[in-house]
């Protein structure tokens, strides 16, 4: 098989003056930016809302292993601020508004905010449980969608993905299941 790979670089060169006011988004870019920015606006509101339950989780949690279940919230709950941040960022380089009125997070959130009676600590990890196997279901579907359209994207959210997955892995083990 022959590999006839070679880049156009007076085309490039030509296009990218056409647009400069675009920055990074390219001629090049392989997908609609208006789709990417409204996705990425609902990882940012899903982070936002899973932040804010790991936070009222961790200040609320009751019970014999208060403390231990406590401080995981309160690490997961770091981690999905940096992830709303960094989604945020994103939207803001491909020339998007980032969404955080919070009069519409429940609304984008892939997730939904619970907050279990009495600080039930098992009824607290299975929610974040179910809620850290949604979002890796739909950022799956997310990097398959994004392809090689949008390959900084794309790997953004693998590093979350990641990050997620280690999620679900500690609250399995905290719930012992
Ligand atoms: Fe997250
Ligand atoms: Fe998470």
């Amino acid at each position: 098989m022959s590999d006839n790979f070679v880049i156009d670089v007076t085309r490039i060169r030509n296009e990218v003056r056409q647009k400069m006011q675009d920055g990074p988004i390219t001629e090049t870019y392989g997908k609609d930016s208006d789709r990417v920015i409204g996705v990425l606006n609902d990882v940012v509101a899903t982070e936002v809302v899973c932040w804010l339950r790991y936070t009222r989780h961790a200040i609320s949690a009751s019970g014999i292993d208060r403390a231990q279940v406590s401080a995981q919230f309160t690490d997961h709950a770091k981690e999905e601020l940096d992830h709303a941040l960094r989604a945020a960022d994103r939207v803001n380089q491909l020339g998007g508004e980032p969404a955080f009125d919070p009069a519409k997070l429940t609304d984008r959130s892939h997730t939904d905010y619970t907050t279990p009676l009495d600080g039930d600590l098992n009824q607290m990890l299975r929610d974040n449980l179910e809620a850290e196997r949604i979002v890796i279901s739909t950022y799956q579907e997310i990097i398959r969608w994004l392809g090689d359209g949008d390959p900084t994207t794309r790997r953004l959210m693998e590093s979350i993905l990641e990050e997620e997955e280690d999620h679900a892995d500690d609250l399995v083990d905290l719930l012992g299941i």
